[in-house]
């Protein structure tokens, strides 16, 4: 019988793939040695493998040039990057090595637009989208940057009273778009997003409040839908909705020649994932293609806002599992030496499924475990419902230590977990290492931070911890 973790992960799925390979037992990522990287630094560790970023921009922008040939496309394609998916300098400098443009979702975004326009990584030429409700640091950011030259920023108005408080902020005149609020997913507990104005509005909203308004020039329609770019009627029957509202405000409002779809592209969740993204441009751009010939419009230029597209398959996290617990003849918990709702806090709060894979140790034996973090939570925990399938690992053994690695967890996990907060039970945030390659084509290696210690959290709280060293 084949009873070793190798020969479990052969029979389920094709294996090596693309990212995943083998050295004896020990496991890669794109070709980086796991198993060196944990014994160098100690676990657990998060990590951000750079060239991934920029790997995933020229995929994107790849597939939509074909798109663009294949249906004669006439207008032009504009990659975005969601900064809210990952702020990080690291992140953001990488993204902006391949011309993109920029999506904002709240007021110190601009301040980070700026700190990069100062460096030197982005010019006046780089859209900036300014999605999100905006309050009144929002709107003057916005307006600050827009006044110091920055005409291709485009706040996306969200509610009723955003063209009043930026025209008033505003010195000149500014473009906008209008996000659409699309009707939510029939199985949601909403029907229509509280993000944007509803389909039925927009035109109103145009006539009564942009037309005569000699400062605003509107150029953009926004739709994002909330469950993302899919195969499936809801999507389809909300992107042809949409369209029509494009077309019937084009046909009044001639400076409207952008259509922005948002983001919403799927990353790999697990080994069995497929999803033919050339297929999705290409079917998106036939639709508009179609809609706009018969209502005798030109096409409008595309705008994405990849967010976890853009960063999420570039980050991981290793951890090692301290000891087992058998609690009765079916459970047995692998505790790893972190938490997970503090690590990677889509799992708790969502079920998200990341792809997960013992580094080392793959010629050994398997068996069934539930996973569990360090928390005195019961919810901190990673099981079967998030991982598709049960988890399997290689035997616990307490002499030889086991490493496990979350893969494609780098987008929104270090946002909504508060990274360098406050950690739930005070178990500390990981350290983070940053990995590049040189021009050889070797791997660099660079900790970014340190794990958390005692001290950081504890002056977070409140106490005086220099009084105490003296
Ligand atoms: C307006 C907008 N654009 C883009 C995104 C990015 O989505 P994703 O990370 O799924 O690409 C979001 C995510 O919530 C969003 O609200």
């Amino acid at each position: 019988m084949n009873t070793k973790y190798i020969d479990l992960i052969d029979q389920t799925y094709y294996f090596p793939q693309e990212e995943f390979n083998l050295d004896g037992e020990y496991l890669q990522f794109h070709g980086i040695p796991l198993n060196e990287l944990v014994q160098k630094y100690g676990s657990p560790l998060k990590f951000t493998y750079l060239p991934k970023i920029s790997d995933n921009i020229l995929r994107a922008k790849n597939w939509f040039a074909n798109a663009i040939e294949k249906n004669n496309y006439k207008g032009k394609y504009h990659y975005c990057y969601c900064t809210k998916s990952s702020h990080f300098q690291h992140v953001m400098h990488e993204a902006l090595k391949n011309e993109i443009h920029m999506e904002t979702s709240s007021a110190f975004d601009i301040n980070i637009i700026e700190k990069l326009k100062k460096d030197g990584k982005l010019t006046d030429q780089t859209y900036v989208i300014c999605n999100g409700f905006k309050r009144e640091k929002y709107i003057d950011n916005i307006a600050r940057l827009i006044n110091s030259g920055h005409q291709n920023c485009v706040p996306i108005i969200d509610n009723y009273e955003e063209i009043d408080l930026l025209s008033d902020a505003i010195n000149d005149t500014f473009k906008v778009g209008i996000r659409i609020a699309s009707e939510e997913e029939p199985k949601f507990e909403f029907y229509t997003s509280r993000l944007g104005i509803g389909y039925k509005n927009i035109v109103p909203f145009y006539e009564n409040q942009i037309k005569d308004n000699d400062k605003v020039e509107l150029k953009m329609l926004h739709f994002f839908i909330n469950t993302g770019i899919r195969d499936n009627a809801y999507y389809w029957n909300e992107l042809v909705k949409c369209l029509k509202v494009y077309v019937r405000l084009k046909k009044i409002c001639p400076s409207l020649d952008s259509l922005n779809i948002g983001g919403g592209f799927p990353i790999k969740n697990s080994l069995a994932f497929e999803y033919d993204y050339q297929y999705m441009i290409n079917e998106i751009l036939n639709q508009i293609n179609i809609t706009c010939s018969e209502a005798d419009v030109p096409v409008p230029h595309i705008f994405t806002e990849f967010g976890s597209f853009t960063v999420g398959e570039s980050g991981g996290a290793i951890y090692e599992i301290l000891y087992q617990k058998q609690q009765n003849d079916r459970e047995k918990w692998n505790m790893i030496d972190s938490s997970f709702i503090t690590t990677l806090p889509d799992t708790w709060a969502i079920n998200k499924r990341f792809i997960m894979l013992p580094i080392n140790r793959w010629n050994d034996e398997y068996e069934r475990v539930l996973l569990g973090g360090l928390t005195c939570d019961s919810d901190d925990y990673y099981n079967s419902e998030q991982n598709m399938n049960a988890i399997y690992l290689p035997r616990y053994k307490r002499e030889k230590p086991l490493y496990i690695g979350f893969f494609n967890t780098g987008a929104y996990q270090e946002s909504i977990g508060g990274y360098g907060g406050l950690q739930h039970c005070l178990i500390p945030q990981p350290k983070h290492i940053l990995i590049d390659k040189d021009e050889n084509g070797n791997f660099t290696y660079k900790q970014f931070r340190a794990q958390q210690k005692a001290e950081d959290l504890l002056d977070i709280l409140g106490y005086d911890v220099t009084a105490e060293d003296e």
